[in-house]
């Protein structure tokens, strides 16, 4: 399973990517707006700093602007992904992007049909969002369940990517479940690695070693 960063602050990136644990970026407008930068200088910077994919989203809502705003994205390095909003002018954006070969992430997908239909338009992920869909009192992982589900049945090859989680629980349900791929702020991957017995092991394993009077091992 891949593991993307949800963020567009470039130091959390450049602090956790190079160790063979981050495989890509997401970023969403709320997350461009908040670091404060041009969207095409940050997503250059994200793109220079991580050897994978990197979603980069258009502010457009009608299919030629679209169209405009995602070729200029792709345009800023090969491993840009144009993110796409799951509308009916997103999906036809989709369908011509998939034509000419750039990759897409077809983004606020809250049901198996918009999936379906994502994978239809030949979207290359599809990032359902089990946090906002758990916000409202829904079932996050039965979404995933239902577009893997569908996804194999009939051999689409749009790669699930479960968006919006909020835990290192989400993380694993999503992993059992079978996702392509997860994206998670940087606060949820520290919280992947940390456990306080791994820290109390630790400790305790150091302090009788340091009691023999013995140094280091190099
Ligand atoms: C994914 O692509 C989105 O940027 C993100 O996961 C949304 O997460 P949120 O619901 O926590 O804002």
């Amino acid at each position: 399973m891949q593991i993307f960063l949800d963020t567009a602050d470039i130091e959390a990136i450049t602090a956790r990517a190079g160790g063979g644990l981050v495989d890509g970026v997401t970023t969403n407008p709320s997350l461009i707006a908040a670091s404060g930068a041009d969207i095409f200088e940050r997503i250059a910077q994200i793109c220079a700093a991580v050897d994978g994919p990197v979603s980069a989203e258009v502010v457009a809502t009608d299919l030629d602007a679209m169209l405009a705003e995602g070729r200029k994205l792709a345009a800023v390095a090969p491993n840009v992904v144009v993110k796409l909003p799951l509308t009916p002018d997103g999906l036809k954006a989709c369908h011509v992007f998939a034509s000419e070969g750039v990759q897409t992430n077809v983004t606020l997908c809250f049901s198996v049909n918009q999936a379906l239909l994502a994978a239809k338009a030949g979207a290359s992920y599809i990032s359902p969002f089990v946090g906002r869909v758990e916000d409202m009192g829904g079932d996050g992982m039965d979404l995933l369940m239902g577009i893997r589900e569908v996804y194999d049945h009939f051999g689409y090859e749009t790669e699930l990517l479960a968006a919006s989680l909020r835990s290192p629980a989400h993380v694993e349900a999503a992993a059992r479940i079978g996702c392509d791929v997860v994206t998670i702020p940087p606060k949820v991957f520290d919280q992947m690695i940390r456990h306080p017995l791994t820290d109390a092991g630790l400790e305790a394993f150091l302090a009788d070693w340091k009691k023999t009077g013995r140094g280091g091992l190099a």
